[in-house]
């Protein structure tokens, strides 16, 4: 099968960015990883960070047409922000997995709603980059 994984803005920063809370890994270390897994169980999976709505609103379209399984989301800020990237979803009718590196819920309350939990089939946060490795292992077997 092919999975999709998908970051938000400011995930490319990860690394330098903000330690404490989002750790010292960068995100090639993450999808480079993942990249692993999936290949030594037989699947595909493509990754794409952007900064811009638009990029990865296009990358979802896409992925109808490439028969993309399943999608692992970081939203990042948008998370919060976007109806756009939630309808995006919907559209395409590809189940998704959310997560974030952080917990939200012990943070800021703007970080508290997101626009893509009710329409997740299930959501992974607070536990670092290890939420994607758990995402990856749910959505494989999900699939089976
Ligand atoms: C994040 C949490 C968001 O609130 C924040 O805007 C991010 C990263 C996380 O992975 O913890 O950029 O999605």
């Amino acid at each position: 099968s092919t999975i999709l994984v998908l970051h938000g803005p400011n995930l490319n920063m990860l690394g330098s960015r903000e330690p404490e809370i989002y750790g010292s890994e960068t995100l090639a270390d993450i999808n480079q990883r993942l990249q692993t897994t999936a290949s030594e169980l037989g699947h595909h999976l493509q990754t794409l960070q952007s900064n811009a709505e638009y990029e990865l609103i296009d990358r979802i379209h896409d992925a109808k047409h490439e028969e993309v399984d399943f999608i692992i989301i970081n939203p990042a800020a948008f998370t919060h922000t976007s109806v756009a990237l939630r309808d995006a979803l919907l559209a395409v009718e590809i189940p998704f997995i959310e997560i974030h590196l952080s917990n939200v819920h012990t943070r800021e309350a703007f970080r508290h709603h997101s626009y893509f939990s009710d329409v997740a089939v299930g959501v992974i946060c607070g536990l670092g980059s290890q939420g994607y490795d758990l995402a990856l292992a749910a959505a494989l077997k999900q699939l089976n």
